[in-house]
């Protein structure tokens, strides 16, 4: 029995982190595309092109439904994959249904029209990519209405938490907070829209302050698959043991998913 998770490097992890302790018994197999990462800083016809290729990959690993563990994919590539691309045996599932499901205090799957929600002001912190695509802004309309929704574009942050560089990854936080800051002073949400940002949610939550509810996904995601296998338990591919593969050099990306997950994970080439 095997999930498939795939990231562009290691912010996936996060994710992975919190299915595997969501559902013990379901094995699952991590791809980064440490390599190539980061995505965030490229054009959508690429991610589509490599974010199909690390999904081909896990569906010959077993995996008939894969996670998109990376908002820049969900974003970029999800609707596009949904489109014609994906057999009828498989299912790709992206990370941002979830949370604005959460967001809009709706319940898993609830397609009912838009209506107006609690919550007014949210900021949003994603890639340049995700930013771009507006696919946060477009998946709230279905569900919402009169929500003000500000994008802050995180420039170098992936690539600081990537390079392990925890000073800088600080200082980018702070800085980016404030830019938002500047065009939404009280926002009353925060959305990290980016799967390496959890590693960074104390700082994020230090520099908006305490009254500004953050969201991150890795918990919601975990919750909504745990509930998407009990309607759909067949979805749960022949592959039979836990893997991490990546395009990167895997005795350095093992290291460092080590460091980030403070347990010991092996990588293996992809
Ligand atoms: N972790 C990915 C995300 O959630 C993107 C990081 C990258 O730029 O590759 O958006």
């Amino acid at each position: 029995m095997a999930v498939g998770v795939f990231d562009s490097g290691l912010g996936g992890l996060t994710v992975f982190d919190a299915v595997t302790k969501r559902l013990p018994d379901v094995d699952f197999v991590y791809y980064g595309d440490n390599s190539r990462a980061p995505y965030g800083v490229r054009d959508a016809d690429d991610v589509y092109e490599l974010t199909k290729m690390g999904v081909e990959r896990l569906w010959d690993a077993g995996c008939d439904l894969v996670i998109l563990a990376c908002n820049t994919a969900s974003a970029a590539a999800l609707r596009r994959m949904q489109d014609g691309w994906i057999p009828a045996d498989k299912r790709v599932l992206g990370v941002f249904v979830p949370l604005i499901e959460s967001l809009t205090e709706r319940e898993w799957g609830d397609n009912s029209p838009p209506r107006e929600v609690s919550v007014k002001n949210v900021a949003l912190f994603a890639t340049p990519a995700t930013v771009s695509s507006r696919a946060f802004q477009r998946e709230l309309a279905f569900r919402a209405i009169g929500v003000d929704v500000e994008a802050q574009p995180c420039g170098g942050l992936v690539d600081a938490i990537e390079d392990g560089d925890e000073i800088l990854a600080e200082a980018l936080v702070r800085s980016h907070v404030d830019a938002l800051k500047r065009r939404m002073p009280h926002p009353e949400a925060a959305i990290l829209g980016c799967t390496h940002y959890p590693l960074m949610q104390d700082t994020f939550q230090a520099a908006l302050g305490e009254g500004v509810k953050v969201y991150s996904q890795a918990n919601l995601v975990a919750e909504s698959l745990a509930d998407y296998l009990e309607r759909r338990p067949n979805l749960v591919g022949p592959g039979k043991t836990t893997q991490y593969l990546t395009t990167g050099d895997p005795s350095h990306v093992s290291d460092r998913a080590t460091q980030f997950l403070r347990r010991k994970i092996t990588f293996e080439a992809a």
